[in-house]
């Protein structure tokens, strides 16, 4: 197991999904980690299977200034941290001529605008630690072009070029920047559609290589090896964590002339 003792780190949306998958991981391997979201009693919850000294600070990401006091208030309560996991989002399925501006502007807001300002806010006192990770969760929709959710493509492909802007700004200081991409995890983003369309969880299935969905946890062990020391010598990259969805044409079928096949 890699060993973060004696690192703290923040994650971002940690009340429930990957986030929550997050904290327990970076706990599970020694950090002390902060908890941020909106809902105190989800925070609370996952916080208290932790065995670091686990803190809770709550926060709205989608309000003005909210990236900057979220900083502030982190580094009142700890001094200074090593890890930051920007996992907090939002999704935004609508068709173009159907997004309003309030839409566009809240799925900036939180994806893009706070990741960038909490980002900002905190990266000086890694610098003051001698260096420090952080590891922000884009999405496939970034690296795709996915039907009915070009707002939220739009915030994804944002924070996949903030992360190599970044890795070029802090990298003299020690301080990585790279990005996961997720696939299709199954969390409550997805929760209704899996429960209310038919058909829905076999077809994305059949588009997937190792032909599952994800899980919280298979994010979780990636952020875990970006947090460590595994990973010291890689920063402003992009991993794609799907199981083969958007990069991998998968298919039971082969796709060329069976007699072609050798
Ligand atoms: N699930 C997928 O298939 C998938 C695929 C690709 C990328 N992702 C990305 O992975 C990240 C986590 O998604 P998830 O699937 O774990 O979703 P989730 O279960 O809905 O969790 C989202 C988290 O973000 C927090 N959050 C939402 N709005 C917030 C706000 N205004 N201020 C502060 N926190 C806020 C939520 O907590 P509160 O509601 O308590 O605030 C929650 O902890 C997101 O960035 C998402 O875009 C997910």
């Amino acid at each position: 197991m890699l060993n973060l003792s004696g690192k703290v780190a923040v994650v971002t949306g940690a009340s429930r999904g990957i986030g929550e998958a997050s904290a327990r991981a970076l706990d599970g391997c020694g950090a002390q980690v902060v908890l941020s979201g909106r809902t105190v009693s989800d925070l609370e919850r996952v916080a208290a299977d932790l065995t670091n000294t686990p803190l809770v600070i709550p926060c709205d990401l989608s309000e003005s200034g909210a990236g900057t006091h979220l900083a502030g208030s982190v580094l009142d309560q700890v001094g200074g941290i090593d890890v930051l996991v920007n996992n907090a989002g939002i999704p935004m399925r609508r068709l173009p001529e159907k997004l309003t501006e309030e839409e566009i502007d809240l799925v900036f807001a939180v994806n893009v605008r706070s990741l960038l300002t909490l980002s900002i806010g905190l990266a000086p006192s890694m610098k003051e630690r001698g260096g420090g990770s952080i590891i922000n969760v884009s999405s496939v929709a970034g690296v795709r072009g996915p039907g009915a959710r070009v707002a939220y493509a739009g915030t994804k492909g944002a924070v996949d070029a903030m992360t190599r802007a970044l890795a070029s700004d802090w990298g003299p200081d020690g301080v990585r920047v790279n990005s996961i991409a997720p696939g299709l995890i199954a969390t409550a983003i997805w929760e209704e559609s899996r429960n209310t369309v038919p058909g829905l969880i076999e077809d994305m299935e059949g588009q997937i290589a190792l032909k599952r969905w994800g899980y919280g946890d298979d994010i979780a062990d990636v952020v875990v090896f970006f947090a460590s020391d595994a990973s010291r010598y890689v920063t402003g990259e992009t991993l794609v964590v799907d199981g083969g969805l958007a990069r991998v044409t998968a298919s039971a079928q082969p796709q060329v002339l069976p007699e072609l096949l050798e």
